[in-house]
């Protein structure tokens, strides 16, 4: 019989806390770059009472994106898209940063935009980070927004781009103007589109950063924002599964910052310290 499907794309600890909100009675569909990554999710949900499959598919790639659409529609409508992965400043270089968290998400977006079920809602794991750059010109949020996908990589301000963090910092503010891109498109079909930008969220590997060389660094940031602590997967499960239930209804193409006010205190507060850094 055919099932309702979420489609969860990275399956770290952020992904996986959305998942099991939205996924209950549905197909949830594990894809990762890494396929063991995928399966230990898939172990840890199936064991919670979720159905679920795994497939190998990289961001970066509309091939790859292309096989998750139609691996997807194959077990039924496709009622939500999560996606989680992305690559960070410090594990990858400026082009594939751009080609996953970028390009990728452009794709994604465009191709499930095709094939998402009336009703359905998605959301997209963008960052803090975009919100650290300064405002860009009206014509570079529009090229960003809404230029052919394929056509991203060459804006010549995208291609200037040399340092990691910035690539990264382009990439989710483009996230969050690609949102509202598609939420004018995905609203045709009754289906809303959303991104939330996370500040530090305790996972496997932010916690090796807390308690690694530049540990103290983190922690002093941490203590220092008005939550005065990191944020945990679940927090952002609950904001993500609010804006996908019958209640978010009304919300889309919007962005939502998650970071215990860690951007208000850059700008404005305690952390502005971290400007000559960022
Ligand atoms: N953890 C944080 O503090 C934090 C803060 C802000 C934003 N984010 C964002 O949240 C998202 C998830 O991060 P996380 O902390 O859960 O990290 P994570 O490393 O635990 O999970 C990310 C997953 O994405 C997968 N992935 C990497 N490259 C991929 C690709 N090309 N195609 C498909 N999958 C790929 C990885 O294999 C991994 O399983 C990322 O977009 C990240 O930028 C995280």
């Amino acid at each position: 019989m055919a099932k309702e499907v979420s489609v969860l794309l990275g399956t770290g600890s952020i992904g996986q806390a959305i998942a099991r909100r939205v996924g209950a009675g549905k197909h949830i569909v594990l894809a990762d770059l890494r396929i063991e990554n995928a399966e230990k999710a898939a172990k840890i949900l199936e064991d919670a009472g979720f159905e679920t499959s795994t497939i190998a598919v990289d961001l970066g790639s509309r091939n790859d994106i292309l096989k998750l659409v139609e691996h997807a529609v194959s077990f039924g409508a496709v009622k939500n898209l999560i996606n989680a992965a992305g690559v960070s400043p410090s594990q990858a270089s400026v082009n594939d940063i751009l080609r996953v968290d970028l390009y990728g998400t452009a794709v994604l977006l465009e191709e499930f935009g095709k094939v998402i079920a009336d009703g359905g809602s998605g959301v997209v794991i963008s960052s803090q980070s975009g919100h650290r750059l300064g405002a860009l010109s009206e014509e570079q949020n529009t090229q960003l927004a809404a230029s052919p996908a394929e056509e991203l990589l060459s804006l010549p301000f995208i291609m200037a781009i040399t340092d990691t963090l910035k690539a990264y910092q382009y990439s989710k503010r483009c996230n969050v103007l690609r949102v509202m891109y598609e939420a004018a498109r995905w609203g045709k079909r009754g289906a809303t589109i959303n991104s939330i930008s996370p500040g530090i969220i305790i996972t496997p590997l932010a916690n090796d950063e807390l308690h690694g060389p530049r540990g103290e660094g983190y922690r002093k940031m941490l203590r220092l924002c008005p939550a005065g602590r990191a944020g945990t997967p679940d927090e952002v499960g609950d904001l993500a599964e609010f804006l996908m239930s019958s209640r978010g209804k009304w919300i889309t193409g919007s962005d939502f910052l998650i970071d215990g006010g860690t951007t208000a205190s850059y700008w404005y507060g305690d952390l502005q310290y971290l400007k000559a850094t960022h």
